[in-house]
């Protein structure tokens, strides 16, 4: 899931509390759309249990993600929410930023229930259910990772400056999309954007974007766009460092408060 950034009008005009938000119950996928998820998986699959960190990669386990057919949500739930308290909730493609916040915040993952169609698999500008349960779910199996989610998310639903809505925006897509961590002196993917795409996540390992150590006033500070491999990418030395991340902004914001 990514976030959309609401304007004004928007925001007025989100106050049904769960407006965007659809039910699972009798969603089932076709042969074809079945078919998709087993390739997506397969051919990923080539590639991630060299790429991919340890916290996604037993979160797969974790989850008994199916590969040759699409999780349905009740099933997923059943075994994520003992293990972190999250859950998976079925949304009609983005929904607002505040939606989408408010979500979080109560540890409710917010996916589609979509699949891209066979004749788009190398690249979808909207996430599909590859993009937000396969490539997102399993790191919400992680209590420290699953903390920073929802901390992340109860802080966003406290803001309403544009401006840290932006530096908070940023903030999700180094870490939760396109984040990288270090594990025994090997860099690692663990965001949804590397997990779900193809070149991309290959491209971090042939010497593609610049990689720094994680720096939070850089990370906040530079923009994105969505249509291009990223040039720099992040390292966390671990998922503390990213809940840590969340609560050096709720320092600094508050003390900014405080002082006006
Ligand atoms: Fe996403």
């Amino acid at each position: 899931m990514e976030v959309a950034q609401p304007s004004p009008e928007e925001l007025e005009g989100l106050k049904m509390e769960n407006a965007g938000f659809i039910s699972h119950e009798g969603r089932t996928y076709s042969t074809e759309e079945n078919k998709v998820w087993e390739i997506l998986c397969r051919r990923r699959m080539e590639k991630l249990p060299e790429t991919a960190c340890d916290a996604w990669l037993e979160g797969l386990e974790k989850l008994q993600m199916p590969m040759d057919r699409i999780p349905l949500f009740d099933e997923l739930n059943e075994r994520l929410k003992p293990l972190t308290g999250w859950t998976v909730r079925a949304v009609d493609g983005f929904i607002p930023a505040e939606m989408f916040f408010g979500s979080m915040a109560k540890r409710e993952f917010p996916s589609t229930l979509e699949v891209r169609p066979m004749d788009s698999l190398e690249y979808l500008q909207e996430p599909d259910i590859f993009h937000d349960v396969f490539g997102h779910v399993p790191m919400h199996t992680n209590p420290v990772f699953a903390d920073f989610v929802q901390e992340y998310g109860q802080l966003a639903s406290e803001l309403e400056d544009p401006d840290k809505f932006d530096a908070l925006g940023r903030l999700w897509w180094y870490t939760v999309e396109f984040g990288l961590v270090d594990e025994g002196d090997e860099v690692k993917l663990y965001g949804s954007g590397h997990m779900s795409s193809f070149g991309e996540a290959d491209n971090v390992f042939v010497g593609g974007p610049e990689i720094r150590p994680f720096d939070l006033d850089e990370v906040i500070s530079t923009p994105f766009r969505i249509d291009i491999y990223q040039p720099v990418l992040w390292v966390a030395q671990g998922f503390e460092q990213l809940r840590e991340s969340v609560a050096e902004l709720r320092r600094r914001w508050a003390e900014e408060l405080d002082e006006s």
